[in-house]
């Protein structure tokens, strides 16, 4: 179940619907921007109600549905002009062959096809056909103009098509496509020509082929910070070793240890206005890496690991800093079982951050791996801020709000 998403909240979504198999996929992405908050019209062809009815969006959507050009309600506007004029974005999902082909030569003979001619608003696409439709050169020019023209695709994906047969054609799933929406949305958000760096998870340090020290980061609140900066615009490089779904619309680098993660953040903050450094970064590993499996050595044996210093990720970047590059802003997580405060400064001030954000994890309804989480955040000027319980999600807001100010 979604909770409401800010970038969707009380938007006007035109949801497009024509006739394919995965008509049925839009009506579940309609029910997830509803509940993210969304207001969703949804405009149908003729072909789209051979597959789905439209109640069935009516019921999604708890608003009229429309499909008919000359259906005027009385004392309203003609339905094309007055949805065009209110839509924040234009989905079309699922989008055949044939609307494509409509929509790259400005035909306007449906209500939906009116709509996208006379509509401000930006175009989302979400493509389904066969393969063999999808490769024509007819659809591959039409495709190729739409684009030239502004709008955003998302898929066609690989796999079973309505055929029976395998290949390219699918319509994405509809996570997908809610996130290309909210891409989409946030374009002109506040953190439009941002470039972001985040860090997610913990790292996992190799002792042999199978085993590894490890900790309990869940990479939650790294992912929440990743998706807010997106949905506001920024472009998004995550740096996880976590294994999450990757965020539509994010550069994902997946890795596992903290020299790895010390190379990935080194080369991806270079030209970066900010880092976000949520990573739970492992201070020691293993001094060598077994190259075989370590055995038992007869009943009752232990085994003795020595352990080296790993590097310090944020006074790495701080180095780059004084050296000329490397971000603009620096925000760390301080997570403390004891003295949060006093160590978080103190982290706050060695790592040369602007705002570091101290978690205890020794609570049990925030840190680890819950989806709340009860911070302070502390500031370089000597400012702190107590944040009540939140949702990671507000908390990463917050984050932001902090940063952009
Ligand atoms: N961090 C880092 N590199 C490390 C360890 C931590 O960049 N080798 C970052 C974390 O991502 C976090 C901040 O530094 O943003 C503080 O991490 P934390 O584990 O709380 O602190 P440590 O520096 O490890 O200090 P201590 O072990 O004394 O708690």
């Amino acid at each position: 179940m979604l909770t409401t998403i800010k970038v969707l909240h009380n938007k006007h979504i035109l949801l497009g619907v024509t006739g394919g198999i995965a008509a049925y996929k839009a009506a579940m992405v309609c029910s997830q921007l509803v509940q993210a908050g969304a207001l969703v019209d949804v405009v149908m062809t003729e072909a789209a109600q051979k597959f789905v009815a439209p109640l069935t969006f009516q019921a999604l959507a708890h608003r009229p549905v429309y499909s008919d050009m000359f259906a005027i309600p009385p004392g309203q506007n003609i339905p094309h002009i007055a949805l065009a004029d209110a839509a924040d974005l234009l989905v079309i999902a699922p989008a055949t062959a044939h609307t494509l082909a409509k929509l790259a030569n400005g035909l306007a003979d449906d209500l939906l096809s009116a709509i996208a001619l006379a509509t401000p608003a930006p175009l989302l696409l979400a493509p389904a056909m066969e393969t063999d439709m999808w490769r024509h050169p007819a659809t591959q020019a039409n495709m190729e103009k739409l684009r030239a023209w502004g709008a955003s695709v998302v898929g066609p994906a690989e796999g079973r098509l309505a055929s029976g047969a395998m290949g390219q054609g699918r319509m994405v799933e509809p996570e997908e496509i809610i996130g290309a929406v909210r891409v989409a949305l946030g374009r002109r958000g506040d953190l439009a020509g941002w470039r972001v760096v985040v860090t997610a998870g913990g790292t996992r340090e190799a002792i042999d082929p199978v085993r590894f020290i490890g900790n309990h980061s869940s990479g939650k609140m790294g992912y929440a910070v990743a998706i807010a900066a997106r949905d506001r615009g920024a472009a998004v490089t995550l740096i996880t070793t976590a294994a999450l779904p990757d965020p539509f619309g994010v550069e994902v680098i997946h890795l596992d240890s903290a020299e790895q993660m010390l190379a990935a953040v080194l080369e991806a903050t270079r030209q970066a206005d900010l880092l976000v450094m949520a990573a739970a970064v492992a201070d020691f590993r293993p001094k060598s890496v077994a190259e075989q499996k370590i055995k038992k050595k007869g009943d009752s044996e232990g085994v003795t690991l020595e352990l080296g210093r790993n590097p310090d990720i944020l006074a790495e970047v701080a180095a780059q800093k004084m050296a000329g590059y490397g971000p603009q802003h620096t925000v760390g997580f301080a997570a403390e079982t004891e003295d949060l405060l006093a160590n978080a400064r103190g982290k706050l001030e060695r790592k040369k951050l602007d705002l570091i954000v101290a978690n205890d994890v020794s609570a049990n309804d925030a840190g680890f791996a819950v989806d709340t989480n009860r911070v302070t955040l502390l500031f370089k000027d000597g400012q702190s801020e107590a944040l009540p319980l939140l949702s990671k999600v507000e908390v990463a807001e917050i984050i932001l709000d902090h940063v952009k100010r």
